[in-house]
């Protein structure tokens, strides 16, 4: 099945190269894994297949301890306990933090030992990965152990997937999950996604939508859930659910569901404890409360906090853990008030509740303020919760991005959000480290990223968009580790190591976001896409003069959202000072957010020396530009990788190329009748 995309990244594929070969040589055929659990079997079982589908000879594998002497060749994996007991503690073991590993060969006179020396049974999973992505990537497997754990404790997917099967933004077909109301007999997909998402350090899953079917949390459901956790757990991910905070009415009949009944807590304790019969492992909830139409504890004068921690209180007897969403807004604000402002809404609904979480709250904070747009500044929120754990929330279904119609490599939109350092009392705070948990010494913290896969056999629909899931694994594991990095290990794993092949896919990839952004939206005006319905495709008044607050306020004399202090929605104010001040004046706000902080005639001038107006029809020429070359380089590939694969990018690229003219002509049309400035070069306007 490796050209029809379902094994993405886990092609395995065979080394034919002889000198590629020989760097393998002594790797031992005898696999011992000196547990017996059943992710102890996941890893073995990959380990096996994995070397034996590259390396072209047949390995072994073995479970348990007794199997292996010391003295004989062997690929070793094991976690700490059990090393102990092989050792009858002669030796001095290494300190390993929670799911890390230490990897490393030893050759000893005529014995060969590569080891796989984990903290626990994740761990072991996660090295076995590692060693065959360094055999995929054609790398050398470290002779000096190299001793790698996660950034954090939080390494989770979202699905918005409903009981009924469809998939909200997703665009890869219908659930694997869910059919007609009810979990799939066939849970096959299941763990095999378990399993891409474990291959990149991932370890837990909230498999249903944040809009949750209000019967989530009836008895006979739960049972169809635990059969779906029961898929994942070899794979060492944790189910999730999300959960509507009406269930205790909905679902158990009662007349309120104020957070403070004590009905109310009664019910989510016992509820609790029925989950964790049924799935012991089970990971938390997610809570998507007073947003877009969802019930919450607005309505009865409870704060978030108090809702959050009822949950939480129930979960934390069986280390459970509260994932509130911070995406909490008026989706009904007025667009004739030049104080009302989305982007606030964040800050405005949590920064006062910092510190009255309970411990297993974690606050899951979308990057940007507003919606996973195509320029966003980052989440001031970040910044204001100094006593509560968050995680990050990034979008690998490519919403706002294209859909999977087109190419666009997320990874660098994400690392400048991770690296934007927000300055939280005067100090080095980037975001990476404030979700690390780091900056404001937090127990707990992370990564979520909604992904959305679907029953198309490559998960995502396009081959190329699952260098973003890929990406998004890598960078939760390490949020230091390069875009370039990340995209060469992926191109080799995914379309093998040719040269041409590596470097013409790295350089499409790398660069696809600032095209993206040049055809759509450039200097951080949002994406311009229909805002109203499925947000593809220009429609670039449709996010004006409605309730949904994603505005750019374009008139005939300039454009921008006044989000200054001086004299806009005062949004600025939520950022620590130094960044507040960068943001507040024309003189130091960065070209790329100018539109999303300041209002401002069409004829100001950029720091790069060019009008507003003439850098956005540049800009939108030049992105369509560069998306018109996409189909020739690919061209090049022709031959050097599966015809199946090649031929379904092409198609996609090609598609892109000709939608990038439709958006350039779309976006450059309006501005230059809402303006009235034709463009300089006489391309736009006037025809
Ligand atoms: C976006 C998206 C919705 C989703 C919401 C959320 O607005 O369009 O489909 O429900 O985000 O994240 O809750």
């Amino acid at each position: 099945r490796a050209e029809d995309g379902h094994e993405a990244w886990l092609r395995y594929a065979p080394i034919t190269d002889p000198t590629i070969l020989a760097q393998y040589r002594n790797l031992p055929t005898q696999i011992a894994v000196l547990g017996d659990t059943p992710t102890e079997h996941a890893a073995g079982t990959e380990l096996q297949r994995g070397l034996t589908q590259m390396l072209g000879r047949p390995f072994t594998v073995t479970y348990g301890l007794g199997q292996i002497l010391t003295s004989s060749n062997a690929i070793l994996v094991g976690d700490l306990e059990s090393l102990d007991k092989m050792y009858v503690k002669k030796q001095k073991l290494p300190k390993l933090k929670p799911e890390s590993y230490m990897l490393g060969t030893r050759n000893n006179g005529a014995v060969s030992q590569t080891g796989i020396i984990a903290a626990d049974p994740h761990g072991e999973l996660y090295g076995a990965f590692r060693l065959l992505e360094l055999v995929a990537a054609n790398k050398p497997i470290p002779t000096t152990p190299v001793t790698e754990s996660p950034s954090a404790p939080i390494r989770w997917v979202d699905q918005w997937d409903n009981l009924d099967g469809s998939v909200e933004r997703g665009y890869a077909g219908r659930s694997i999950f869910f059919d007609a109301g009810h979990v799939r007999p066939d849970l096959a997909r299941a763990s095999d996604y378990a399993r891409l998402l474990a291959s990149i350090g991932l370890n837990g899953l909230t498999v249903n939508n944040v809009n949750s079917d209000l019967t989530t949390l009836e008895p006979d459901k739960l049972k169809e859930f635990a059969l779906l956790a029961e898929a994942l757990r070899p794979w060492g991910i944790g189910m999730s659910l999300s959960v509507d905070l009406s269930s205790p009415q909905v679902v158990g009949h009662l007349s309120t569901f104020d957070p403070l009944d004590p009905t109310v807590i009664a019910w989510w304790q016992k509820k609790t404890d029925e989950i964790y019969t049924l799935i012991p492992d089970f990971a938390g909830f997610v809570v998507k409360a007073d947003s877009e139409g969802r019930a919450g504890p607005s309505q009865y004068h409870r704060t978030p906090a108090e809702a959050a921690n009822v949950l939480a209180r129930a979960l934390a007897p069986h280390h459970g853990v509260v994932l509130y969403r911070g995406f909490v807004y008026n989706h009904h604000l007025d667009f004739h008030d030049l104080k009302a402002d989305r982007a606030r809404a964040g800050f405005d609904n949590f920064a006062s509740l910092d510190g009255t979480f309970e411990p297993n709250v974690i606050i899951q904070v979308k990057h940007g303020p507003i919606d996973f747009q195509v320029r966003e500044p980052v989440s001031p929120l970040f910044a204001a919760l100094q006593h509560t754990p968050q995680a990050i929330e990034l979008q690998t279904t490519q919403e706002y991005t294209g859909q999977q119609r087109h190419m666009v490599f997320l990874v660098p939109m994400w690392k400048t959000a991770l690296d934007t350092d927000l300055r939280a009392n005067g100090r080095g705070t980037p975001v990476k480290e404030i979700v690390e948990g780091k900056s404001f010494h937090q127990p707990t913290g992370g990564f979520v990223s909604v992904v959305n896969v679907g029953l198309d056999t490559n998960w995502l629909h396009s081959p190329l968009a699952l260098a973003n899931l890929y990406g998004y694994g890598k960078l939760a594991w390490n949020p230091d580790a390069t875009s370039e990095q990340i995209i060469d290990t992926w191109t080799r794993l995914t379309f093998g190591n040719d040269p041409e092949v590596v470097s013409t896919i790295n350089e499409l990839q790398l660069n696809s976001w600032h095209t993206y952004e040049q055809y759509t939206g450039n200097l951080g005006i949002g994406t311009l896409t229909d805002i109203i319905g499925i947000h593809f495709g220009p429609g670039v008044g449709s996010a004006e003069n409605n309730g949904w607050g994603q505005w750019f306020r374009a008139d005939p004399k300039g454009v921008g959202m006044d989000r200054t202090v001086a004299t806009g929605t005062g949004y600025i104010a939520q950022y620590p000072k130094e960044l507040a001040a960068t943001y507040e004046s024309l003189a130091t706000c960065p070209d790329d957010l100018l539109l999303f902080m300041h209002h401002v005639p069409y004829t100001h001038i950029l720091h790069i020396n060019k009008t507003v107006i003439q850098d956005l029809y540049d800009e939108h020429y030049a992105g369509a530009a560069t998306a018109a070359t996409y189909p020739m380089l690919w061209q090049k590939l022709h031959g050097h990788i599966d015809n199946q694969r090649f031929d379904q990018v092409k198609a996609l690229l090609t598609y892109q190329a000709g939608h990038a003219i439709v958006w350039r002509d779309a976006v450059n049309d309006w501005f230059a009748t809402m303006s009235n400035i034709p463009d300089a070069q006489g391309r736009v306007g006037h025809h």
